[in-house]
């Protein structure tokens, strides 16, 4: 089977698969995290091949949906790509990309170019108009206010602290999203982060400001 041929089937799995999660989860962002994806690795000569596989493979069977369980995603990336006869070796590299993406993990020391682009559009996904979105989506979904004047953000939160965050959906844009822009690994990444880093400042001065009725 051709490579063109493989993402389709892959795209055709994944897009069943998303269909559990809440609206920021799903196979849109998947879609969209897939072209941004494809658009840094043709500048970084990433192996578009394995950045498209981990694209789209890389919010399957997420943590935060399996209660904690993370060998579930890489079991089902080794049995489709498995069943499709791709190389043990590049099944070998998404199951890394997959695993190590994630903003909660501990990051790798050494990251390869694929991982380092794929990370880059998920989290350029989190940002902008859409990052807002996605976040009062997820806040919506786990029944957390929008914001509480009375409860600060953490800034120096542990992973066990970010992971188990029940805070204000505001809060979460001083906990991830305005650090995102400073945790970009590609130039293309970073130079697209920028743009969107102001959208997210310029929201929250106009919701705050709305907030206290001054606008
Ligand atoms: P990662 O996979 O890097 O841990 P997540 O899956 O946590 O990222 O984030 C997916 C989307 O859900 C992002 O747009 C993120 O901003 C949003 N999100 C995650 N946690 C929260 C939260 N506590 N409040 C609001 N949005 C959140
Ligand atoms: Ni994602």
């Amino acid at each position: 089977m051709n490579n063109k041929k493989i993402i389709d089937k892959v795209k055709e799995f994944v897009k069943q698969e998303m269909l559990k999660g809440d609206s920021g989860h799903d196979w849109s962002h998947v879609l969209r995290v897939n072209n941004t994806a494809k658009k840094i690795a043709k500048k970084e000569n990433a192996n578009l091949f394995i950045v498209e596989l981990s694209a789209l493979f890389h919010d399957i069977a997420d943590s935060k949906f399996t209660n904690g369980d993370e060998t579930i995603a890489p079991k089902k990336v080794k049995e489709f790509l498995g069943s499709l006869k791709v190389d043990a070796e590049i099944i070998d590299k998404v199951n890394y990309i997959v695993n190590h993406i994630s903003f909660k993990k501990e990051q790798p020391v050494e990251k390869s170019i694929e991982l380092k682009v794929v990370q880059d559009a998920d989290r350029l996904d989190a940002m902008g108009a859409i990052g807002v979105a996605r976040a009062f989506s997820y806040g919506g979904y786990k029944n957390r206010l929008m914001y509480d004047p009375k409860e600060k953000p953490n800034l120096n939160q542990t992973k066990e602290q970010y992971v188990k965050a029940e805070g204000t959906t505001i809060n979460h844009f001083y906990e991830k999203l305005l650090l995102l822009k400073d945790l970009m690994n590609t130039k293309e990444g970073k130079k697209l982060a920028e743009k969107r880093h102001k959208f997210l400042e310029k929201y929250l001065v106009q919701f705050f400001k709305e907030w206290e009725g001054k606008s």
